[in-house]
C-alpha cells in the first residue's frame, strides 16, 4: 500500500484536530497535532518563567526542549506529562507567539516531517499544505465563523473542565488568527490547490465523512494518472 499524506490546515478552533483524529482513525492513519508542538513548547517557556514576547530567549530554549506525542493523544514535554495544560488559557494565549518565531518552527517542522516519513498521516495545523507537507496527496482548508468557532472550543473546554468564558475565547481565537495570519514565516495560509470547507453549519460527522469522500476521489484520481 502506497503512503499517503492528508494535510488540513485553517484557523484556530475551526474543529481540524477532533475532525483529523476521526478520518485518520477511519483510514488507519496517524493524526498528528502539529498545534500541540507550538503549545507544548509555549508551556516549556512559561515553566522556566521566560517571556514569550522575547524572541532571542524562548529560541535560546530550543536545544532543551524534547516533545513526544504518543498515540493516545498524551504529549509529554521535557520530562512533564503537559497534555492538560497545553489546552489551558495561559498557553492558548502565548503560543502564537512562539509559533511565530522562525528558528522554533524550523525545529518543529523537522520533527513533524521526520514524522510522517514513514507513515500516511493526517496532520493539522496552518503551514502544513503550504509548507511543512507542500506535496501532500490531499489538501484541506477548513474554516468556520469566529462565533461558530468560539462556541466549539467552549464547549470543548468546558467538557474537559477548562474553566473560560465565551468572551475570552472569542477574543483568544481572533488575536491568534492576526498573529497565526501575519507572521513573516510561513503563516496560515490556503494553499492555492487545497480545498476549503466551510463547516459553519456541518456537524462533525458530516465534516469527516466530507474529508473522506474527498480523500477517496483524489486517491481514485491519482490511481489513474
Ligand atoms: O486547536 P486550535 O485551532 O486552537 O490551535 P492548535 O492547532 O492547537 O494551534 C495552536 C497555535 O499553534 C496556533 O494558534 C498557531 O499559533 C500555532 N500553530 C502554528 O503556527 N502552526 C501549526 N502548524 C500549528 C499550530
Amino acid at each position: 500500500m502506497r503512503k499517503v499524506v492528508i494535510a488540513i490546515d485553517g484557523p484556530a478552533a475551526a474543529g481540524k484536530s477532533t475532525v483529523s483524529k476521526a478520518v485518520a482513525k477511519k483510514l488507519g492513519y496517524t493524526y498528528i497535532d502539529t498545534g500541540a508542538m507550538y503549545r507544548a513548547f509555549t508551556e516549556y517557556c512559561l515553566r522556566k518563567g521566560v517571556d514569550c514576547q522575547n524572541e532571542a530567549a524562548c529560541c535560546a530554549l530550543i536545544p532543551e526542549v524534547e516533545i513526544t506525542l504518543y498515540p493516545d493523544g498524551k504529549v509529554m514535554c521535557s520530562g512533564k506529562d503537559v497534555t492538560r495544560e497545553i489546552r489551558e488559557p495561559h498557553v492558548s494565549g502565548n503560543v502564537s507567539y512562539i509559533a511565530s518565531y522562525k528558528d522554533i518552527r524550523l525545529a518543529m517542522v523537522e520533527l513533524q516531517r521526520k514524522m510522517a516519513e514513514k507513515v500516511s498521516v493526517v496532520m493539522d495545523g496552518r503551514d502544513i499544505g503550504t509548507y511543512v507537507l507542500p506535496n501532500a496527496d490531499v489538501k484541506i482548508y477548513q474554516i468556520a465563523s469566529v462565533a461558530t468557532r468560539a462556541i466549539r472550543r467552549y464547549d470543548e473546554n468546558i467538557s474537559k473542565g477548562i474553566p473560560c468564558t465565551l468572551e475570552e475565547i472569542e477574543e483568544d481565537v481572533r488575536k491568534r488568527d492576526y498573529i497565526d495570519s501575519h507572521r513573516e514565516f510561513a503563516p496560515l495560509r490556503c494553499a492555492p490547490d487545497a480545498i476549503t470547507l466551510d463547516t459553519s453549519f456541518m456537524s462533525i460527522d458530516e465534516v469527516v465523512n466530507k474529508i473522506i469522500e474527498i480523500i477517496n476521489e483524489k486517491l481514485a484520481a491519482k490511481e489513474h494518472e
